[in-house]
């Protein structure tokens, strides 16, 4: 048997290096901002890019955009007519974002949103392919609530964070607010038949949903 470490090294080894200018948006989110764990990083990036290449969305919505990692890694795969809306709360975060935004070939395919996720939706004039949920974990089920109306028949949303680091196991009631809304979010949308959906052990664990 591997070790995690040693098995992490080899699925790297053999997925796309990460490109150059993502990993020094890497870099620069470990220099300065704080949490820099909350960033998508080298293997989610490269799953979230192919998602899109397979998708092909036109619409994407972010709920969610810390450094802007995960906006770019999807923008990498929109035409020039395609869009990603992303939306922060941190406002602290907006020049770094718009930095990293400015410095990418894929930037202008990516409009940021400074605001509460929630209240930014229902402003939103759009119908979304892809919707990628990766914001206030106490939030999801009204988040999946209000992007879902917007998401077209046959579209996606990402769920990320659903295994949340191996609480939604613990043999205990869990008392934190997160544990206990990522657990009722997971067991909702296990059991909602208008959806088909797959929890795929990937980082901490990224759901997938596609809209009936
Ligand atoms: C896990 S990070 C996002 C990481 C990014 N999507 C990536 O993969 O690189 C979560 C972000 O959601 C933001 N956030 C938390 N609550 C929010 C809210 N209510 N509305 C908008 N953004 C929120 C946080 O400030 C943080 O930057």
């Amino acid at each position: 048997m591997t070790s995690d470490n040693t098995l992490d090294h080899y699925i790297l080894d053999h997925t796309d290096a990460e490109p150059a200018y993502l990993a020094k948006v890497n870099r620069d989110t470990h220099l300065r901002l704080i949490n820099p764990r909350m960033l998508s990083g080298h293997l989610q990036g490269r799953v979230l890019s192919m998602f899109c290449h397979m998708v092909r969305p036109h619409r994407v919505l972010e709920l969610g955009t810390y450094a802007g990692y995960s906006a770019l890694c999807m923008a990498e795969a929109l035409g020039d007519d395609g869009l990603i809306h992303t939306i922060e709360c941190d406002d602290e975060l907006e020049d770094f974002i718009l930095e990293n935004l400015a410095g990418s070939e894929h930037g202008h395919k990516v409009k940021l949103h400074i605001g509460d996720a929630l209240s930014t939706i229902q402003k939103l004039d759009e119908t979304f392919d892809l919707v990628f949920i990766d914001a206030d974990k106490r939030e999801y089920m009204a988040y999946y609530e209000a992007v879902l109306p917007k998401v077209r028949q046959g579209g996606f949303i990402l769920a990320d964070n659903t295994l949340w680091d191996g609480k939604v196991l613990e043999p205990v009631e869990p008392n934190d607010k997160q544990t206990i809304e990522i657990m009722r979010f997971n067991d909702f949308i296990a059991s909602n038949t208008r959806i088909e959906k797959v929890l795929l052990p990937l980082r901490d664990g990224l759901t997938i949903i596609r809209k009936l």
